[in-house]
């Protein structure tokens, strides 16, 4: 089992020998190794048990750095990054030849992001490489949000675990394409589209899901648990189901007439953020519970609503 702990010197020991680190990120924790090594690489594709197809993002320690791996950035990107990095976005642009092939899935393209944790930022600090990191899950299901998530599902395939506490957002970044004309938003995440969309000065272009997305970890079913998950709203029949074997994900309001004991709010006081912050370790948990069923509702459609229904209808049952 990897060791958890909160010691920089060790992760840059393992990082700089080619091997592989757990680091915490304002988001989810990443699955990180050298970007510019693609042997590492190969490692965090290995223990995810992660497609080729999928690119990874690009952890640097100051979006300054990023012309050292990437062509063309417009100005826009420089203005957004002026704004919100370090924080929850994740800039698409072309890359340098710097930057293996195994990274970017043969893609062009190399997605770049600051993350907002300190350890992760004096770690990237320390280095003279940047750091490749997806979510630190094995592929296909909820990213984690503690050292302990980590731990629980690929704890005997990494080093270390460098354990910064809970993530603050709890939602993956938000991806924003730069390398075409349009800036166009490939995932929602925990940057919300009114802000991105208000630095800018323009409304953009969501790309929606599809079984051939150009984020291709945008596919339609992810960030799902094992369990069977609906929506409240769904026409499903669970009338052969114990109403006491359905566990329902609501945002700050009880299903009336159902037992509150069996409902689990995300946030009381109706605070999007807060809901994002708990709902994967919620699903999480959910997943290890004896329920038989989970049913979600829906939350409201702005701000951070938006991204976590993305999330959710990627993980309800399809
Ligand atoms: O918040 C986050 O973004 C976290 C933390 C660890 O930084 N990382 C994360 O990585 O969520 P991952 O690999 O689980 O999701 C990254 C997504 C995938 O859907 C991938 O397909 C997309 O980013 N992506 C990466 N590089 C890309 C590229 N060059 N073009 C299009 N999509 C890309
Ligand atoms: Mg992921």
């Amino acid at each position: 089992m990897a060791e958890i702990g909160t010691d920089i010197a060790k992760a840059v020991a393992y990082l700089c020998s080619g091997g592989l680190v757990a680091i915490p990120t304002e988001t989810v924790y990443g699955l990180a190794a050298n970007a510019l090594d693609p042997v590492a690489v190969a490692g965090i594709f290995e223990a995810k048990q992660r497609p080729s197809f999928d690119p990874l993002i690009v952890h640097l320690p100051d979006f300054s750095v990023a012309e050292l791996y990437c062509d063309r950035i417009p100005e826009a990107a420089g203005r957004l990054a002026n704004r919100f990095c370090p924080g929850p976005l994740t800039f698409i642009l072309p890359k340098k030849a710097i930057i293996p092939d195994i990274v970017t899935a043969g893609h062009p393209t190399v997605g770049i992001r600051i993350p907002r944790h300190p350890l992760s930022l004096g770690l990237l600090d320390l280095l003279d490489f940047p750091l490749a990191a997806p979510s630190a899950n094995p592929f296909g299901y909820v990213s984690p949000t503690t050292a302990w998530h980590v731990a629980e599902q690929l704890g005997e395939k990494i080093g270390y675990i460098l354990d910064g506490g809970p993530c603050e957002v709890g939602l993956e970044s938000t991806i924003i394409d730069f390398s075409t004309k349009q800036p166009k938003v490939l995932r929602l995440g925990g940057l919300s589209l009114e802000s991105l969309e208000e630095a800018l000065g323009q409304s953009l272009e969501v790309q929606g899901s599809s079984s051939n997305p150009k984020a291709p970890g945008m596919l339609l079913k992810h960030y799902a648990p094992a369990k069977k998950m609906v929506w409240e709203a769904s026409p499903l029949d669970a009338s052969d189901i114990d109403p006491t074997q359905i566990a329902r994900i609501r945002f700050n309001t009880f299903w009336p007439g159902e037992d509150p004991q069996h409902q689990f709010l995300l946030s009381a006081k109706g605070d999007l953020a807060e809901a994002a912050g708990r709902l994967f370790g919620l699903l999480r948990e959910l997943d290890k519970s004896d329920y038989a069923l989970i049913r979600v509702e829906r939350m409201p459609e702005h701000g951070l609503g938006r991204a976590i229904n993305d999330r959710l209808q990627r993980a309800v049952s399809i």
